[in-house]
């Protein structure tokens, strides 16, 4: 009988065997799946998976980096939203605490949704998050430490004067949401925004308070962009060259940022200004306002939210890459969602805008770097990048231009008019580049890959330099994100060189070009191209020479996030 039964179990895994051959099943079973694949490796996600969304309160507090999160943990889509919470001592390990705050009271009982962290004057800490209501009106709460002496802020207790500001009149029930960090003005008072559309503009309305409790509306709104959508996740926070800047009150000229995401849209929009603290205004420097220009971000970032580190002095913003494929892929996967590598934000030298470049802790998980230097790449060039693959990347790369005699080619007046518009990698813009697409695929094997390039079109008498991700190839799946992002770059120095940052981590993709003038983050979702199958390549698609001056290009290690 014993042998019956062995002949027996032998037969039906044999035919499995067969099945599974026939099928192809066998063929894919040692590969990592696609779901594993997809995930980040150094980029934050909550370990058990599930959704994410808006960052949330970061802050510093007694020796730790604190980030909230908005956090579904029963599904990996939208929903029964509450703040997960992360900590970690360098901005890069993290690992995850019990939930802040859930939905359990009549002020947020439909959703405890975003908001911010304030470190008091006496060192304490307050959250001010909105509520959804179980009548669906959004307010605005406050929730405090239940041990302040605990670094780690496992438990938290809300505000019994709860809600402590309602909307305003003019402004509907679910059009008030998201306030930032507050600051103490010249006159003793708190300040705070509030995101809103008002009256049919876009608007940070701004709050005042003697003790963090009591909360009254400031004469108008900080600012307002009419016909602009509803302005959530609004952030405002001054900046300097070579440093951050905390809030509070600065000397007079001392450039601000003022940034919103514009509901609908799914991107982070700002502008360069001045807050003026005697007054409580605000006025953008240049002809570009909030939500009519530059983004944060070109790609697939939102809700993007910073904070002062005080231990180095640098004003750090997170962001919320969301998923590019479909629902069902999500949920298929089981999670949803990457928080950006966090980012300082500081003035350029010239003073005319801001740079975004990832904080330089991230550098310490760099290993095992690969170099080339001073080669030319042709037109047509396609060049592996030797002793670099995979899924874990950070490459810094410079190009250096023609001289501009030869790159001079009269474009069709369509690139003129659209500066910023990026044309696909493979079409060198229609014959209206000057130079490129030049630049790396990454991600790539077989037909698959992710371009990151730049293009020179001439505009007029200048040559316009754009930084472009470009996802028609990232990945033959049928339901993912094809589209092609960028925008128009800034130059640093005499021009003759162009450089670019990208940093993969599996299915994210983040471009910084020229010292991070410009960003570009992206999502892709390879079938084949995954771990050390995904090779490095450089090519130029234009009808003049580049030379790459240097690629650096390092594998990167993972991060391991656990709960404490
Ligand atoms: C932005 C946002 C916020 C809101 C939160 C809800 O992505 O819509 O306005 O507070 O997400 O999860």
């Amino acid at each position: 009988l014993m042998l019956a039964i062995a002949i027996v179990i032998l037969l039906v895994l044999g035919l499995g065997i067969v099945l599974e051959l026939t099928t192809g099943k066998h063929a894919v079973k040692h590969k990592p799946s696609l779901a594993a694949s997809y995930r980040s490796a150094f980029h934050f996600q909550p370990p058990d998976g599930h959704w994410m969304n808006d960052p949330n309160g970061p802050v510093f507090y007694k020796g730790y980096y604190h980030l909230f999160f908005q956090y579904n943990g029963l599904a990996a889509v939208w929903g029964n939203i509450t703040w997960g919470h992360a900590v970690s001592s360098d901005l890069i390990h993290w690992n995850t605490g019990p939930i802040a705050l859930a939905p359990d009271e009549w002020y947020d009982r439909q959703g405890v949704w975003s908001g911010s962290a304030t470190v008091l004057q006496d060192g304490s800490v307050v959250l001010v998050y909105t509520g959804l209501t179980n009548q669906s009106v959004q307010v605005q709460n406050l929730a405090t430490p239940v041990d302040a002496a605990d670094p780690l802020l496992r438990q938290w207790k809300k505000s019994p004067q709860n809600p402590v500001i309602s909307p305003p009149p003019g402004v509907n029930n679910l059009d008030f949401r998201d306030p930032t960090t507050a600051w103490l003005a010249g006159d003793g008072r708190w300040r705070m925004l509030v995101g809103a559309r008002l009256a049919g503009s876009g608007a940070a309305l701004m709050y005042s308070s003697p003790d963090f409790r009591t909360w009254t509306p400031t004469s108008a709104p900080l600012h307002a962009v009419p016909g602009s959508p509803m302005w959530e996740c609004p952030d405002l926070f001054p900046v300097a060259h070579n440093a951050g800047l905390p809030l509070g009150v600065h000397p007079a000229g001392t450039p601000y940022v003022l940034k919103a995401s514009i509901d609908h849209t799914l991107t982070d929009s700002y502008a360069l200004g001045s807050y003026d603290a005697a007054t409580d205004t605000w006025a953008p420097r240049g002809p570009d306002d909030v939500s009519q220009g530059r983004l944060l971000d070109y790609g697939k970032y939102y809700a993007s939210k910073s904070f002062y580190d005080p231990v180095k002095g640098r004003r750090v913003l997170f962001g919320w890459i969301y998923e590019t494929d479909s629902q069902q892929s999500n949920i298929r996967r089981g999670w949803a969602s990457v928080q950006a590598l966090p980012r300082a934000v500081e003035l350029a030298a010239d003073g005319a805008d801001i740079v975004q470049w990832p904080v330089a802790e991230v550098d310490a998980l760099r290993k095992h770097a690969a170099t080339l230097r001073n080669v030319t790449l042709p037109p047509g060039a396609r060049l592996e990048l030797p002793g670099v693959a995979g899924c874990q990347l950070d490459l810094e790369l410079a190009f250096t231009l023609p001289p501009q005699d030869e790159a001079a080619a009269p474009p069709p007046a369509s690139a003129a008019s659209e500066p910023s518009r990026c044309s696909p990698e493979g079409s060198a813009g229609g014959g209206a580049l000057a130079v490129g697409p030049f630049g790396v695929a990454v991600l790539a094997a077989g037909a698959e890959r992710t371009a990151a390039y730049f293009e020179l079109a001439r505009n007029g008498t200048a040559a316009v330099a754009r930084v472009c991700t470009d996802l028609r190839a990232a990945s033959l799946a049928p339901d993912t994100d094809r589209g092609v992002y960028g925008s128009a770059v800034r130059r640093e120095g005499d021009g003759a060189t162009l450089s670019m940052r990208v940093i993969v981590d599996h299915s994210v993709v983040e471009v910084f070009a020229e010292k991070g003038h410009t960003v570009v983050t992206t999502r892709s979702y390879p079938l084949g191209a995954m771990d050390q199958e995904a090779r490095v390549f450089l090519f130029n698609n234009g009808s003049n020479s580049v030379v790459l001056q240097q690629a650096t290009a390092w594998s990167m290690n993972s991060i391991s996030i656990s709960s404490i």
